[in-house]
């Protein structure tokens, strides 16, 4: 069983990777990444040199390159993480986002067209296309209510817009072409070896060399936390046991205003480092707000739950706890991901809001 896992050189990919590599040896897990400023190899040191494991560095807008490693490695399961996947990022420029999001996912279920032949009445047992997708496609929430998987699609951002497409193109291919297809609608992940241009690695890396904290608008957003471990196990449930056409959202029970998520952090840092928390709570700077910003997200998570038999494993708390205590024994993975390209970054994003 050939598999293919696009993206999994970013947070949420490399975590699926590095838990199942080792536990389907049966499988072949072949690693389709462009390696962008997202991508960390160094993530996956683990597996890097596993039998059943290879990354094949492909950009999946370049269709001709992704054919001829279907013709390599023809593949039995695609599971999709590939994306541009900062809501700030695809403000400031969305033209990568509509590619890579939009055109990128076609090119991959055009393969998957190819070469499975759903429409031609093909044997397509164990096959799948698995998209993964977040919860931001529903738009905002007020202050009451959560997404199910029947909620209207309303994106905001262009991000969450191009998300969207590519999830209607999923659900067009399985209806057109009965091409086999699941997709995941995943709430916040935070973890270890998150890119720090998302709210928890960026709050945990300023407070460390004492940097102001940049909390948008009046910090009172609310985001559905859930640790990065539990939505790869949510993925391979659904692929396990996962019903072809169908849709699961997947999230962790745990809405917190940004000011709760800093304030956890402050004490957390405080904690393992001896600094005050009071010194840190300092540092706390409420900047511009980002254009559109949904105010709320929550998940209903009780379709995987009940069909599938998935539940997160770990509480705000650990799972809290454990992210810190990574970035704090992880510096030189850190430091491999602070280059020129993150700093100017952080002055192009962060220049203007004071
Ligand atoms: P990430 O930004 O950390 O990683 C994205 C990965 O995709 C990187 O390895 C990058 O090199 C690769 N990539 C980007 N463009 C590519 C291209 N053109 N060709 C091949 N590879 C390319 O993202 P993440 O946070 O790990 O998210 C993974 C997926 O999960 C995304 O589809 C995202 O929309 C979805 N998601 C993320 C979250 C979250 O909280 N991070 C929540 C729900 C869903
Ligand atoms: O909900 C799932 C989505 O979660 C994923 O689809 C996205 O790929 C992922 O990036 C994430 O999107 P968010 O926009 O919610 O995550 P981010 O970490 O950028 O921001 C979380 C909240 O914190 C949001 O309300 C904006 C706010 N924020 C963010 C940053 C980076 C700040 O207040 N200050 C900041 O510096």
């Amino acid at each position: 069983m050939i598999v293919w896992v696009t993206g999994g050189a970013g947070f949420i990919g490399s975590s699926f990777l590095l838990r199942q590599v080792p536990r389907a040896p049966s499988w072949r897990f072949v690693n389709v990444d462009k390696l962008t400023y997202a991508a960390n190899p160094r993530s996956l040191e683990a597996i890097a040199t596993r039998d059943n494991y290879r990354l094949a560095r492909v950009d999946i807008c370049d269709f001709d390159a992704l054919d001829r490693l279907a013709a390599e490695e023809p593949p039995d399961v695609i599971v999709h993480f590939a994306a541009e996947s900062h809501v700030d990022r695809s403000i400031l420029g969305p033209r990568e986002f509509v590619r890579t999001n939009v055109e990128g996912t076609f090119h991959l279920l055009e393969i998957a067209r190819k070469h499975w032949r759903p429409s031609l009445g093909a044997d397509l047992r164990g096959r799948v296309f698995h998209h993964v997708s977040t919860d931001e496609v529903y738009g905002s929430l007020g202050d009451t209510g959560a997404f199910r998987e029947d909620t209207r699609y309303d994106p905001s951002s262009p991000y969450s817009a191009t998300k969207a497409a590519s999830d209607h193109l999923v659900r067009a291919y399985a209806r057109t072409y009965g091409l086999p297809t699941r997709v995941t609608n995943c709430s916040n992940n935070y973890g270890p070896r998150q890119f720090p241009e998302k709210l928890v690695p960026l709050m945990i890396l300023h407070m460390l060399v004492r940097k102001p904290l940049p909390i948008y608008g009046k910090g009172a957003n609310v985001r559905d936390w859930l640790f990065v471990d539990d939505h790869a196990d949510a993925i391979w449930t659904v692929l396990e046991r996962g019903v072809n056409g169908e849709t699961y959202n997947v999230g962790g029970h745990n809405e917190r205003t940004n000011l709760e998520v800093v304030d956890t952090l402050c004490a957390l840092v405080a904690k393992h480092t001896g600094v005050s928390t009071e010194e840190l709570l300092a540092l706390k700077t409420f900047v511009a707000d980002r254009p559109g910003h949904d105010l709320r997200y929550a998940i209903d998570a009780s379709k995987i739950e009940r069909e599938l038999g998935w539940a997160p494993a770990e509480t705000f708390e650990t799972g809290m706890d454990k992210t810190v205590r990574w970035y704090l024994e992880n510096q030189a993975w850190v430091a491999s991901v602070q280059s020129g390209e993150y700093l100017k970054w952080i002055e192009t994003n962060y220049g203007e809001r004071g």
